[in-house]
């Protein structure tokens, strides 16, 4: 550190820079991002509260009580009662965490059965948590075997996860199936990270969405994210859990906090502005606003697609939600290829393909932009 500090202007010319070689959502160049632009009433009102700290709840009520809507609102939305709790977290990942957390504690149980295509968060979960990964193969349509899943249950079981809008695909579990497998006293986790902020709406968008959340009986908990699809700032994920109680299986006496009220989480001090900023979001869209744009969405997919097939490149499945994977002959050289034209888009490993992910900053003329580039390429330019 500098002995002393410098100037206001010197600093921000060095934010800016840095700012400046980062890509931005505006920039009309990531189709690799499962995150997008805010909206402006979700950065003012992270800004708004910069200081709140759901860590040490006791001095922040009126966040508390911003969090226990946002979860109330979330929980209706996700086929829950009122009975639902949870908390705003950092993301999927420390969702997916906790929830594994509570099932090995509830349980006392060790193995977690899911599918090959979970996010590798529930990787991350089994390692930090001590718990063993049973991986479940999946069918033609890249959804869990459920006759595979059935033939894991055994007394070891901690739980078992099914997937509502897969990370590289964007497909969903027969989780109603699942829940038929899941022997009593089983945990049930969805992870709605992606899905939970799309299929409610491609549901009254008229797709056939079967049932994936808390209507589903069997199901234990579900994670789903603000700051993918819910339009919301980072950092900001949501676990819900059908019964409070079990939030007490992971929870620390913290003498020193004021943490009346709280719920118990992975985290210590939390950035919690993105509570706020999910409220103010939540409450500003409605389920309206939301499906206009998941229909904006599968609109630019579509067109997307067409692009494609124009090209004689085909999906690996028709897409479910916002996420386009085209069948290439050498996907990681396409990425490699469209990356130095200032392209950022994904590759997926199963089955290796390219991955678009079409979310809300995504224009069709950014679509059409980057598959005449990608034709260059394929044209041998
Ligand atoms: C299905 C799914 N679950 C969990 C995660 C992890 O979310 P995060 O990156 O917010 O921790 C992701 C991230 O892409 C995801 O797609």
């Amino acid at each position: 550190m500098r002995p002393a500090g410098e100037p206001r202007e010197k600093i921000m010319a060095d934010l800016e820079a840095a700012l400046a070689i980062d890509y931005g959502f505006s920039d009309g160049r990531v189709l690799s991002s499962m995150c997008t632009k805010p909206l402006d009433l979700a950065k003012e009102a992270h800004a708004m509260f910069i200081e709140s700290n759901l860590g040490n709840a006791g001095l922040y009520p009126g966040t508390l009580s911003l969090e226990k809507q946002v979860i109330d609102e979330l929980s209706g939305l996700l086929g829950g009662s009122g009975k639902i709790a949870g908390g705003i977290v950092s993301g999927g990942t420390e969702a997916n965490i906790t929830a594994l957390w509570i099932a090995r504690n509830v349980t006392h149980r060790k193995k977690v059965v899911f599918p090959k295509s979970v996010h590798f968060s529930f990787h991350k979960a089994c390692d930090i948590l001590g718990m063993v990964p049973v991986v479940v193969d999946l069918n033609e349509d890249y959804t869990v075997d459920i006759d595979l899943a059935a033939r894991m249950m055994d007394k070891d079981v901690a739980a078992v996860v099914g997937i509502a809008g897969t990370t590289e695909l964007g497909v969903v579990d027969d989780i109603g199936a699942l829940a038929g497998i899941v022997p009593e006293g089983v945990f049930l986790h969805v992870d709605a990270a992606f899905g939970g902020f799309v299929l409610p709406f491609l549901r009254e968008l008229g797709h056939k969405i079967p049932n994936f959340d808390f209507s589903v009986g069997g199901v234990t908990s579900i994670s789903a994210d603000p700051h993918k699809m819910g339009m919301s700032t980072v950092p900001s994920g949501a676990l819900l859990v059908r019964d409070r109680e079990w939030f007490r299986t992971i929870h620390k006496d913290a003498p020193y906090l004021d943490t009346l009220g709280q719920l118990s989480a992975l985290s210590g001090t939390r950035c919690s502005a993105a509570v706020a900023a999910t409220y103010a979001t939540m409450r500003s869209l409605g389920r309206e606003g939301y499906t206009r744009i998941v229909s904006d969405c599968m609109d630019v997919t579509a067109h997307a697609l067409a692009r494609a097939r124009k090209m004689g490149l085909e999906p690996v499945i028709e897409p479910v939600m916002n996420i386009l994977c085209l069948r290439v002959a050498d996907p990681k050289g396409m990425q490699e290829a469209l990356d130095r034209r200032g392209w950022k888009v994904s590759v997926a490993r199963n089955p290796p393909s390219l991955r678009l992910v079409v979310m809300p900053h995504v224009t069709k003329q950014m679509v059409d932009s980057m598959f005449a580039d990608m034709e260059e390429i394929l044209g041998g330019a």
